[in-house]
């Protein structure tokens, strides 16, 4: 695991693998940015002419390593890309991404000290969370056990700010370490992480922060009447759990419940997807994963608010004790919903435990679901959707993802799409509805579980949730953590008031 930690000490006397600095675009080629002036110094002011020779332009993305300067300790320096040059400081995500880059590069190495341009405790955070989330590699069925992520990564500062920089450096791997448990869940096969194996690691969280856990196993969900988590879970050997995760602050003046979809495997159910559909649908119970990190790491922050977690967990399988299409479910609370098809397996269990979160009056309910492959045609791979039942809690939370740097897009539940939900069917409702905009049929869908008067959102994350393509900035192939940044800073602004 990558342990970050903060120095003040100068740049030229570090021992370590890498220096790592900042470049940018100018308007006349490469400039090097704030903090590099030490290693420049040991270059005789010819740094930044080198890297030009390297190739280097300062773009996003880029990342040049050139042996150390004579005068230097350190065995390279690794000059990595922050964009268009800044006078007034470089965007946050700029530096995260950049820092994420550096990480990356530095696979393997032992041990770094990074010299990127961050003046306040927000750069630095920033710097530290890139470099965290970027290091992250997921090494959990690799036989060959040479490489693995950096070691060691020191943020280097100047004596005035090293306190704000220590306490930013802390929150940062308070964050950055549950995103990256949440990635690890994301990523494991879904022949380790069933449903019951998921609410035991709950449960040793719960040892672990003092949190209350509560599992409801499949016969406790039987006697509750949980009929959508029993619908998706009941053609799977492995059976379903609906697990609560309460974490309590005694000043806390309100109460966040989360709901996480957490289909630990989708294959359709007896509505089978084809291949070509479902190699990567072990990244359904994302929504749970960024849920229960947001929980864990609200804890590790000492965040004041109460955040009651909700996982809904279950495998989709097909199977001759599966949910046929025509079955009709009885969900928790006693609304009837026809399956016509068991592919829209996710809003059946989320509709179960949003009713269940309801219950206990939270000032607000957020859904997290990898929910619809709608939403990626809509928004494609990098982005997800905001709707809501309040339109200030969506503009709210839509700023909350800007803020933090996470892509996000607000979209609507229009009012006549319910007919095509309720008006067919020979239950209360259908689980499918009309098939254009389907993202959005089925956060119009969940909307009929909310409670009365209750603010709710929900949070499509189908697209960003799980990354196929190669790795950029500090997001790695594969889980990626989604929401996780939203959530946790959403409960901060509600901790200070919002
Ligand atoms: N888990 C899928 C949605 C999904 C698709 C997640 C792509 C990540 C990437 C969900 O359970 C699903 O199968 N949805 C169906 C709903 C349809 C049958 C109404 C879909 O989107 O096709
Ligand atoms: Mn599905
Ligand atoms: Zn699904």
């Amino acid at each position: 695991m990558t342990v970050l930690s903060v120095s003040t000490s100068a740049a030229a006397a570090q021992r370590v693998d890498a220096l790592v600095i900042g470049t940018a675009k100018g308007p006349k080629g490469l400039v090097l940015a704030k903090g590099a002036e030490a290693v420049a110094e040991a270059f005789e002011g010819k740094l930044a002419e080198l890297l030009t020779t390297l190739g280097a332009s300062g773009a996003e993305g880029e990342a040049v390593k050139l042996p150390a300067a004579a005068g230097l300790k350190a065995g390279l320096v690794l000059a990595v890309g922050l964009g268009e040059a800044a006078e007034e400081g470089y965007p946050a995500e700029s530096l995260r991404r950049a820092a994420g880059v550096a990480a990356r590069a530095l696979s393997g190495a032992k041990k770094a000290s990074l010299l990127l341009p961050a003046a306040s405790a927000e750069e630095f955070e920033a710097v530290a969370l890139g470099a965290l989330l970027g290091a992250y590699e997921y090494t959990a069925y690799k036989g060959d056990a040479g490489k693995g992520p950096v070691g060691d990564l020191v943020l280097l500062t100047d004596r005035k700010g090293s306190k704000e920089a220590k306490a930013a450096a802390e929150r940062a791997t308070a964050l950055g370490e549950e995103i990256n448990r949440a990635r690890d869940l994301i990523n494991a096969a879904p022949n380790d992480l069933n449903p019951k194996a998921f609410a035991a690691i709950a449960q040793a969280a719960g040892k672990e922060h003092g949190f209350k856990v509560e599992v409801w196993d499949e016969k406790a969900l039987t006697k509750g009447g949980f009929g959508g988590i029993l619908g998706v879970g009941n053609g799977s050997e492995n059976p379903p759990r609906l697990v609560k995760v309460a974490y309590t602050h005694p000043k806390a003046k309100q109460t966040i419940a989360l709901v996480g979809k957490g289909i630990t495997y989708d294959s359709g159910g007896i509505s089978l997807k084809p291949a070509g559909h479902n190699e990567t649908m072990k990244c359904d119970m994302s929504g749970a994963a960024a849920v229960f990190a947001t929980v864990v790491a609200a804890k590790r922050l000492g965040l004041q608010v109460n955040i009651t977690t909700w996982l809904a967990l279950a495998e989709n399988m097909p199977s001759g004790s599966a949910t046929r299409p025509g079955d009709v479910l009885k969900m928790y609370g006693g609304k009837t919903v026809e399956c016509l098809n068991t592919d829209a397996e996710g809003r059946l269990v989320l509709a179960d435990a949003i009713v269940r979160a309801g219950e206990e009056n939270p000032d607000v309910i957020i859904d997290v679901a990898t929910l619809t492959g709608a939403m990626v045609f809509a928004l494609g791979n990098r982005t997800f959707g905001v709707m809501a039942n309040n339109d200030e809690l969506r503009t709210r939370l839509h700023g909350t993802a800007e803020a933090v740097g996470e892509a996000s897009w607000p979209m609507p539940l229009p009012a006549d799409m319910r007919k095509g939900l309720t008006e067919s069917s020979i239950a209360d409702m259908a689980n499918m509805g009309e098939r254009m905009g389907g993202g959005l049929v089925a956060g119009v869908f969940l909307q009929e579980f909310v409670a009365e008067g209750t603010d709710w959102a929900h949070l499509d994350i189908a697209g960003p949730a799980f990354h196929e393509g190669a790795a950029y900035g500090y997001t790695p192939k594969g889980g990626t953590g989604s929401a996780i940044r939203t959530l946790v800073r959403f409960a901060e602004d509600t901790a200070a008031g919002a």
